[in-house]
């Protein structure tokens, strides 16, 4: 299927440089992009029959990644934030998460959770489940119909939890396998991920179990880490003999660069060494961050080490799926730090968080995040055609900001992988 779209483009090439090409053409084939051609001249005569979408003077951006949030978590989204993660942990989410057991609880809900992925600006996610693995694999249905690209996890968890989500430590790794095996061949655009919650609900023995069939399988993991103060000391109190958090996932062979890891708020240098040693992915979660008081993760400091970083939106620790609000948090975030915590590290711009919402979390779903040939066709067509009247903003970058900031805009278009699903 060939597809042009016109219009006002830009992506974020690195989070130095922002490409705009204002009133031009975006070609695509099938799911990938072709190229950027400025006059209708320069297109390749292949596509003389291809469908012209015309978006005049709108932007066309690539579509968000959400690198980190919780399905089973959604009906909790938007209150019940006044504790600190281990407390919200058991007051508020295990006994949502309990309710997962339940398959037709399941099916209403993960119907709102996916539509509500669907209308956002994120194509790409990945997420956690629950323990109950036939509620995962109902939720992986719904999510390859919508047409969405996502990741998603069974959570395994065996010990320090309530009765009703602590599973059998030999049972939690047999659901596991299950729960891969059902998935082969099933889907295109829906992926498992092997998902320990963090370390204190899994045993030592759970975790080098999974730790070593991700490896020999080479499966993707997700988890999280450094995330909050008293979780932090508990992890030590935990592993005594372990040197860091990141040092324990180490040993159970968690840390690759097929990982993502949750917040890394708190991580010491010789953390931050390991993770990029491991070339693992880290999830920034800015708004969750501040919701349960985690703290503010040094975010100019990745930037600067060159770590993989993405942007997450920490449903439900985190308010919002909307992926702009969250680039505006990790920016807010970003200059807390500078002023509060180390004048070293400077605020991030708008386009280095631009940066990580694509590109960031996009490398993690391999070519994808940028606008250029051979990436995948994932793009939003926004309308600020409101905020064009009466002050006309020359630089694309900073009519995206604008949107980004005021919230006055329209999404018109959503493409996923080259099929439009709104
Ligand atoms: N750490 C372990 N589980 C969770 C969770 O559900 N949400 C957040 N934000 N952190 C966690
Ligand atoms: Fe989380």
């Amino acid at each position: 299927m060939k597809k042009i779209l016109y219009g006002s483009i830009l992506y974020s090439a690195t989070p130095n440089e922002v490409k705009e090409f204002k009133n031009s053409y975006l070609v695509l084939r099938d799911d990938l992009i072709v190229g950027i051609y400025e006059r209708a001249s320069d297109i390749p005569s292949e596509f003389n029959d291809a469908i012209l979408l015309d978006y005049r003077d709108k932007l066309i951006i690539p579509g968000f990644v959400d690198l980190h949030l919780h399905a089973p978590q959604f009906q909790i989204t938007g209150f019940q934030m006044d504790l600190e993660l281990l407390d919200w942990l058991n007051y508020y989410v295990f006994p949502e998460e309990r309710k997962y057991s339940n398959l037709s609880y399941a099916d209403k809900s993960y119907d709102s959770f996916v539509a509500s992925l669907k209308n956002s600006l994120s194509c790409y996610f990945s997420i956690f489940g629950s323990i109950h693995k036939d509620s995962d694999l109902l939720l992986m249905d719904k999510l390859e119909e919508s047409g969405l690209v996502s990741f998603v996890g069974k959570v395994n968890m065996d010990r320090n939890s309530p009765d009703y989500l602590t599973e059998n430590t030999n049972t939690s790794m047999n659901e596991t396998i299950s729960f891969f095996e059902k998935c082969r061949g099933k889907y295109k655009n829906t992926y498992p991920i092997v998902t320990p919650r963090f370390i204190p609900s899994c045993s030592d023995a759970l975790m080098k179990m999974l730790g070593e069939y991700a490896m020999a399988n080479e499966l993707p993991i997700q988890s999280h880490l450094d995330e909050n103060p008293n979780e932090v000391s508990w992890v030590k109190e935990l592993l005594p003999k372990s040197k860091s958090y990141t040092e324990a996932y180490k040993s159970f062979s968690c840390l690759n660069e097929r990982t993502i890891m949750a917040h890394c708020v708190w991580n010491n240098d010789e953390e931050l060494r390991l993770i990029k040693e491991a070339k693992a992915f880290i999830a920034h979660c800015p708004t969750s961050n501040s919701n349960l008081s985690s703290g503010i993760a040094p975010i100019r400091k990745y930037l600067d080490l060159g770590l993989n970083v993405g942007l997450g939106s920490d449903i439900a620790a985190g308010h919002t799926l909307d992926m702009l609000e969250i680039m505006d948090n990790s920016i807010e975030m970003s200059k807390m730090y500078w002023r509060y915590v180390d004048n070293k590290y400077k605020p991030i711009s708008f386009n280095e968080a631009f940066y990580l919402a694509t590109v960031g979390g996009g490398s993690y779903f391999g070519s994808v995040g940028r606008l250029e040939p051979g990436y995948e066709a994932s793009i939003l067509v926004l309308d600020d055609s409101l905020l064009q009247e009466g002050y006309y903003l020359d630089t694309l970058i900073e009519r995206l900001e604008r949107i980004s900031y005021t919230k006055k805009y329209k999404l018109l278009c959503k493409l996923v992988r080259g099929k439009k699903i709104i």
